[in-house]
């Protein structure tokens, strides 16, 4: 018998989309009762490591049809045009409202909002807090959420699967993490922002939480996985750590240099450098302002070309602020500063710091509508791990942030109306789910003692395989290898996992052990998802199939859970006004 609790609407995961669906909410519904469900304490959400910024059209000179095409442009064509669109209309009046509520946005001389250049942006559009944004985004939402009584939190509670019956998500089962209880949550609607899963990946800016829980319990639910195959990398990352150097020290004026002192971007179709004093520093959309994959894909041709360096923690390039100088540097990009010195034992007031692309952000997830529904009725999703089509194959650095207040409020507002209209539970049947969740955990984990394979190394093998096959480039024969490995980490798994820790207050094993039976998931559907799509297109890169192919692949993926693997089906893309062209950067665009 498991206990039972219930709620109208259910959020899972406590960052910045949670809060703001909450918020929503409960605005939108003033007598709607809401819980929020966390794994970790909400301040520890992963939208707090956000640093560069978030974007919205506010100056004069700026308009909405440029971030429109910034963003289009920026996708590949793949990013939805009705989704951009309403993404950058209801963009502005999101950062104003989390002005209101307390986000200290860092402002101009003479009061105005500040705003920075930054990759991929054909203007200056990037609101900051310095270079810890998604800290005080997130800070401001939290503490907004508190004003509103009908807002209840879970907080260190780990859900595992979600409640489906007649066809509706009723539900979550969730593990009380303090006490180990497993209990159910019935919800009129459940909303899902969980964040990214960057962990399937070795090098990576995700934090260690970031295991693409919520996309893998609505994938094993029978929502498809979107766009999966577009992995993104961020050009800079301190080696061996993964931490982030925010694309900021860039927008500041930071330029990229080879082992040969060379701004070497100016040799991969990114523009010409210019002297890092010429008042047009820096140059928007090309250069080191160009978008993440073209630049992490030059690293790449550096690399082969030996004109990278090279040390224990293997190969890099130099990002150098020094031309800043010191007083700039701690007004714009203190962080960078404590960053490189605490984590790459250098302070760039003096010396360049030692950076390379690591894994950053999955432009796909649960595939969702421009509602933040999904197919699946009382179910939602917002934030990273949703693919609302705001991103195509490469998103631009700073519209993520933006994203989670735009799209989580949607959800909010949407999953509110769903749950005063649907307010009937099929209860015995959620209770039946529940219990054989429970029994499954003591089953498969608590009182199994007889699995033989390690977390450790099963995730350690996923991580290399993911590394190997779904990195910057790609081709056949290394995705096929990579799809025939994860399905033999997927049979060891279901073999039985050898648990130390058998207890059931704060048993971080078992939760280890829940996190790699979702990180195989969508590791498949990552592959499997690549492999399918023979074409290049942004973040997506193969060596076998270079050029763009719009006349069969200008299309979503979507991978559908099945017991032999995922199976990959297409949809159109929506294109409203601008159709495909070249994609072109450099200072002339
Ligand atoms: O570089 C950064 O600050 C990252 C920003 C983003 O991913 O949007």
């Amino acid at each position: 018998m498991v206990d039972t609790l219930e709620h109208d609407i259910l959020i899972v995961g406590g960052g910045g989309a949670g809060l703001r669906a909450a918020i929503a909410a409960a605005e939108e519904s003033p007598d709607i009762d809401i819980a929020m469900v966390s794994k970790v304490y909400p301040m520890r959400s992963h939208t707090v490591s956000a640093e560069g910024g978030a974007a919205a059209v506010i100056k004069s000179n700026d308009s909405l049809e440029d971030h429109f095409r910034d963003t289009i442009s920026g996708s590949d064509w793949l990013a939805d045009q009705d989704v951009v669109e309403a993404f950058v209309r209801e963009a502005p009046d999101e950062m104003v409202q989390i002005e209101r509520w307390g986000c200290p946005w860092s402002r101009e001389s003479d009061g105005s909002v500040a705003v920075r250049p930054f990759g991929g942006m054909s203007i200056e559009r990037t609101w900051f807090a310095a270079d810890k944004t998604g800290f005080h985004m997130l800070h401001t939402l939290f503490q907004t959420s508190l004003k509103y009584t009908a807002i209840k939190r879970y907080d260190e509670w780990f859900v595992t699967r979600l409640l489906v019956e007649n066809g509706r998500c009723q539900g979550v089962v969730a593990i009380e993490l303090l006490s180990g209880q497993v209990r159910a949550i019935r919800a009129r609607a459940v909303i899902v922002c969980t964040g990214g899963g960057g962990r399937i990946f070795q090098f990576t800016t995700n934090a260690a939480i970031k295991t693409g829980d919520g996309m893998g319990m609505a994938y094993m639910a029978g929502v498809p996985l979107k766009d999966m195959e577009f992995v993104q990398y961020h050009p800079t990352g301190l080696p061996g750590t993964g931490i982030l150097i925010t694309e900021a020290a860039r927008g500041e004026g930071g330029v990229l240099l080879n082992n040969k002192g060379e701004r070497y971007l100016q040799a991969h179709d990114l523009g010409e450098a210019l002297d890092v004093n010429d008042e047009r520093h820096p140059q928007l959309r090309a250069m080191e302002l160009g978008p993440r994959d073209r630049l992490s894909q030059a690293f790449m041709k550096e690399e082969q070309k030996g004109n990278v360096f090279r040390d224990s923690e293997g190969s890099y390039v130099h990002l150098d602020v020094q031309h800043l100088g010191e007083k700039k540097i701690e007004a714009k990009i203190p962080f960078v500063r404590e960053l490189a010195k605490n984590y790459g034992g250098v302070d760039p007031v003096y010396e360049p710091i030692k950076v390379r692309p690591v894994v950053h952000y999955m432009m796909g997830g649960i595939d969702t509508d421009i509602d933040a529904a999904t197919k699946l009725p009382g179910l939602y999703a917002a934030g990273e791990c949703a693919c609302v089509s705001l991103n195509g194959a490469n998103r631009l650095g700073s519209n993520s942030l933006t994203e989670l207040l735009v799209f989580g409020a949607r959800a909010g507002r949407n999953a509110s109306i769903w749950a005063r209209e649907h307010p009937e539970f099929d209860s015995a049947a959620l209770e039946q789910q529940a219990s054989a969740e429970q029994e499954r955990i003591a089953d498969q984990y608590i009182n199994n003692h007889d699995g033989k394979e390690r977390i450790a190394t099963l995730r350690t093998e996923l991580q290399e395989t993911m590394e190997q096959g779904c990195g910057i480039y790609r081709d056949e024969v290394s995705m096929k290898a990579t799809t025939e490995k994860l399905a033999e980490i997927k049979a060891r798994f279901r073999s039985g996992i050898q648990l130390d820790d058998h207890s059931l207050s704060f048993n971080t094993e078992l939760t280890s052990a829940l996190e790699l039976e979702f990180m195989i998931e969508i590791a498949e559907a990552v592959a499997h998802s690549a492999l399918e799509r023979k074409e290049s297109r942004g973040s997506h890169q193969r060596t076998d199939y270079v050029e763009r192919d719009d006349e069969a692949y200008l299309k979503h993926s979507l991978a559908v859970h099945s017991e032999g693997g995922p199976q990959i089906n297409y949809r159109d893309v929506a294109i409203t006004k601008w159709p495909p062209e070249a994609r072109v950067y450099g200072r002339d665009h």
